[in-house]
Order: C-alpha cells, then structure tokens, then sequence
C-alpha cells in the first residue's frame, strides 16, 4: 500500500492556538503510523477571501492548492466561533472545493462546549464538495486540556487525538486505493468515481 499523504489545516488565527498543537500532535500520531504529513497553517498563510471572478495567482492561493493536490487526506482544525468554523477555515473550503472526492476528512475542535456544530458545518461543507468523513470528530477545550508549556495534559483527550490519527491513516488509505480502483475500473461504469475519469 502506498504512503498516505495527510494534510493538516489549521483554522485559528491565533498566534499561540490550542487546535494548532492538538493538530500538530495528530500529524505526529499519523507519521508514527507511517503516514507523510504537512501542516497549513492558515494563520501563516494569509489565503486572501475567496472571489469567483478574482485573480487565482496570489502566492498563498498557488501554495495552498500545491499542498490540496498532494495530499491523500485531510484533518481539519478549526477553533469554535460562535458555534461555527473560523471564516479562516471556511474560506479555504471555498477556495479548493473541487479537489476533494475520494479523500477522507478527519475534524478536531478547541472549543469550551463540545464543538459539535463546528464539526457539523466542515462535514457539511466537505460532503457537498464530495470529501469522506469520518464519523466522529475530537473536542478539545483549550482551557482546561493543555499545560503551561501548551502540551495536551489530559490523557483521554491525548487518546482521542491518537484514535483521529489512527482512524485517518487506515480508513484515509482504504478510500483512496478504493477510489484510485474505481477510477480505472471501466468494466464498472456506474461508479461514485467514473464521473471523475478524464
Ligand atoms: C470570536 C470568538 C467567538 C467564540 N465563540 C465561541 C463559542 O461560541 N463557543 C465556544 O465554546 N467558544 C467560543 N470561543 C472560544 C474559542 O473557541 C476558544 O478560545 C478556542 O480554544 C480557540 O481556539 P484556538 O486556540 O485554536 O484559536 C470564541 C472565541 C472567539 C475569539
């Protein structure tokens, strides 16, 4: 089975947020199960809003889309905003909608309630963009689950997070060789992955 390649993205734009580290510590879960990892940071990479009609060759549009194209799967971070997304976060999903079917998507949350709508609205998004999800998604409470230093101290929340990167690494690869199969398997034409056939 080929490496799978997962790409983190990090929704906060806080200098020292709390879903970034959660995110950073799947990444490192998901490289211990042999996966390749990238981090986007959003915070870092200023994607300017999305606008249909507007010019696509801003550097952070051209490198975010180079690490979209790369990767097989997908974590999503995002802090809880009023019950939402960051619009940090959403306006990437409007940025790369096009690039997603036969990759799964794997959601973690730094939220004071359980960031559950948060978690519905990225799954929302990525099941209209044609992405997998996984059923579940990780809450973290960015007050009470880290350290000083902004390590995760609670033992429950640290294994949720290794359990997100597990579940992203084995069920992320079963979907993209299922579809990269699907994609050639011509004998099939009535396939979710035939309408993407070139
Ligand atoms: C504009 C704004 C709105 C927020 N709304 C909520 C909210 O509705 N529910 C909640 O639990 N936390 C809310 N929070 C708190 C953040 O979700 C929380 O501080 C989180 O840990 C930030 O994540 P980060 O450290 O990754 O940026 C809000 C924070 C901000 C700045």
């Amino acid at each position: 089975m080929a490496t799978l390649k997962i790409l983190g993205v990090s929704g906060s734009m806080r200098e020292h947020s709390r879903s970034r580290r959660a995110l950073a510590l799947v990444l490192e879960a998901a490289r211990e199960r042999g996966a390749e990892t990238h981090l986007l940071d959003l915070h870092a990479l200023d994607l300017p809003m999305y606008r249909p009609d507007g010019a696509k060759d801003a550097a952070s549009v051209a490198a975010a889309a180079e690490a979209v194209n790369w990767a097989g799967a997908f974590v999503l971070a995002s802090p809880d905003y009023h019950g939402s997304m960051s619009g940090a976060l959403k306006n990437f999903l409007d940025h790369f909608w096009t690039e997603f079917a036969g990759k799964v998507f794997g959601y973690l949350c730094a939220s004071h309630e359980k960031g559950l709508t948060v978690m519905d609205q990225m799954r929302t998004a990525v099941r209209q963009c044609y992405g997998w999800s996984l059923p579940y998604g990780v809450a973290i409470h960015g007050d009470e689950d880290f350290d000083a230093e902004g390590n995760v101290s609670r033992p429950a929340v640290e294994r949720r997070l290794r359990m997100l990167a597990r579940d992203t690494v084995v069920y992320g690869s079963l979907i993209r060789d299922q579809f990269a199969r699907d994609l050639v398997a011509l004998d099939e034409p009535h396939t979710f992955a035939a309408r993407y056939r070139k």
